[in-house]
């Protein structure tokens, strides 16, 4: 019996320590590419180390005691080992965790004094607006784009239900309270594209709430924004006659048309988003056309309907209008 557990406990530890193994790619704490992130995976090894130490400690006493030497032992060595090991030890090592937590806390949420950017989780989408200094803000949606090096003050909220903002390779994870403005401060340490997801059960397609991230050099991302700050849309089409027909404007804005609902994401650029669904599909003319004829089963309980029903010439012409839209 003993054997067995000893067995088990070496078995869970091997399986662990291979399953770390997985942990990298774009949406990885342990692969860290911002300063949180990375000082949040100092904080993780730091502490597995000092939980194999203790695992170490208490399992090879228990081998002692139980295997090794299994007889009665004094009556003063249990009470000193309860007094050391139970009360002293965890005491001092949980007040040293919680004071070395506490004193990262201000440096970590440090707000440097450039771009902002607003983020709101909603029914199960991103809506993003830059608020670069001295500039009129930019809206957008489901894909986060930093400068390298920089550090931005993100803040969060949402207008119904609690979600969870995480880009687990730049920084750790803040809730999105209705009602109440969170806020993060993220600083990229390295270019590359990357992955956020909703880290809080928030309905039906909770699992299908991500985004893109791409941290871009500081010249590279002014450009960008300046790109997606412009109006997109202009001039005449069949897709763009279809769309504003369809009623699409109803809840999408896209800027250079008279399409400007606010209840869904913004699509002035959406052609030139990384991913398509608030992370869940690539960007090309095929997902496009998917999502708008199949939105609610590619994402159930979508507050958008299915468009299935339109004529599927002008299913293409809507995708292939979208797709442009860089
Ligand atoms: Cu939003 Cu889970």
């Amino acid at each position: 019996m003993r054997l067995r557990c000893l067995q088990l406990g070496m078995t869970a530890a091997a399986l662990s320590l291979a399953g770390l193994g997985g942990c990298s790619g774009p949406q990885s704490a342990l692969t860290p590419a911002g300063d949180e992130a990375t000082r949040v995976a100092h904080l993780f090894w730091v502490m597995l180390t000092g939980a194999g130490v203790v695992w170490v400690v208490v399992l090879g006493t228990a081998v002692y005691a139980s295997a090794l030497a299994p007889r009665a032992h004094p009556r003063k060595l249990g009470s000193a080992l309860i007094v050391w090991g139970g009360v002293v030890t965890p005491l001092f090592v949980l007040s040293a965790l919680l004071v070395y937590g506490l004193m990262l806390m201000p440096e970590l949420r440090a707000p440097g004094d450039g771009l902002k950017v607003a983020v709101s989780g909603e029914q199960w989408w991103w809506r993003v607006t830059y608020q670069p200094p001295g500039r009129a803000p930019v809206t957008t949606a489901n894909e986060i784009r930093l400068p390298l090096g920089q550090r931005v003050e993100l803040t969060l909220d949402s207008p119904d239900v609690i979600h969870s903002f995480w880009i687990p390779s730049l920084g750790g994870k803040v809730d999105m309270i209705p009602g109440r403005t969170n806020r993060i401060v993220l600083e990229p340490t390295r270019t590359g594209e990357f992955r956020g997801a909703c880290a809080e059960f928030c309905g039906t397609s909770h699992a299908l709430m991500a985004f893109g991230v791409v941290v871009m050099e500081q010249a590279e991302f002014d450009a960008w924004l300046e790109r997606e700050a412009a109006p997109a849309g202009d001039g005449p089409g069949l897709g763009r006659d279809r769309f504003l027909q369809a009623g699409c404007g109803g809840c999408h804005a896209v800027r250079g048309t008279p399409a400007a609902g606010t209840i869904g994401p913004d699509l002035t650029h959406v052609g030139g988003r990384v991913t398509l669904g608030a992370g869940i599909m690539p960007n090309d003319r095929a997902a496009m056309r998917r999502w708008i004829a199949d939105t609610t089963e590619v994402k159930p309980a979508s507050r958008m309907p299915s468009f299935g029903m339109l004529p599927a010439d002008d299913l293409d012409a809507i995708a292939g209008w979208l797709e442009g839209l860089k």
